[in-house]
């Protein structure tokens, strides 16, 4: 099995683009894991700036979201030809915050999803249930229906190429983690219904990584996990925390 494993921040709305400047050149200098492929993912404010920063290392800087159409009359939304030409390589899709706040259907991260993979950019498709869709039994269900209509459209070899992302809602940002049995079980599922839709051999390719409440403690333990392929994580990425959970 060749995957390469990704630890990925996500930022969130957090840090300005001078903080991001600062924090970033710090990190370069904890990170010793040369073997992950590193990514932060920073507020559209930051990228030009964090990309600058980055220079000399290998850490990648990717977006937390982005419109499906390449331009027009859509104020306030980020293209991905945008994204692309700033620097960006890996774009989050469909993160629970964006699906509740913002009213992001599994729909709209199919069209963003497709778009970006047009134009060259990896999405991070993000999936996961709530805390009482666990408790009422489904989350196998909604999981794999979440994965195959994001992902409706692509080819195998596109498939091969994306990253999904298991994001129980209810670890994410509570300190509540999920136990690597739990993230395993939910993984190992999408990674069945992505061999069941495009074959065995490309679902042995995508890479499926794990976030919700991921530190420096707890993630050795998850990424050692069989179908888990590293971590989305949130929190811990705004400090040196994440250089730990790289390294592991
Ligand atoms: P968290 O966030 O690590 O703070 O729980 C994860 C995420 O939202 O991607």
């Amino acid at each position: 099995m060749l995957r390469k494993r990704l630890v990925a921040g996500n930022w969130k709305m957090n840090l300005t683009p001078s903080e991001a400047k600062k924090f970033v050149s710090e990190l370069k200098g904890a990170l010793i894991n040369k073997d992950a492929e590193v990514l932060v993912c920073v507020p559209d404010i930051d990228i030009t700036a964090v990309s600058e920063a980055v220079s000399g290392s290998d850490i990648k800087v990717g977006a937390q979201n982005m419109y499906f159409e390449e331009k027009g009359a859509f104020t306030g939304e980020t293209s991905p030809l945008m994204l692309k030409d700033a620097g960006v390589c890996y774009v989050v899709i469909g993160h629970s915050e964006r699906r509740a706040y913002f009213h992001e259907t599994d729909e709209i991260v199919n069209k963003k999803v497709l778009k970006a993979v047009e134009q060259g950019i990896v999405p991070i498709v993000c999936v996961g249930e709530t805390l009482d869709q666990r408790e009422q039994g489904i989350t196998v269900d909604l999981v794999r229906l979440q994965t195959k209509i994001a992902l409706k459209g692509l080819t195998e070899k596109q498939v091969a190429e994306i990253v999904v992302a298991y994001e129980p809602v209810w670890a994410i940002g509570t300190g509540k983690t999920a136990t690597s049995e739990q993230a395993e079980e939910v993984c190992a599922a999408i990674r069945n219904v992505i061999g069941e839709v495009y074959g065995k051999e490309t679902a042995e390719k995508t890479r499926i990584l794990y976030g919700g409440s991921v530190n420096g403690k707890n993630a050795a333990e998850l990424f050692a996990m069989e179908n888990i392929d590293g971590g989305l994580v949130g929190g811990a990425s705004l400090k040196l925390e994440f250089a730990d959970i790289v390294n592991c």
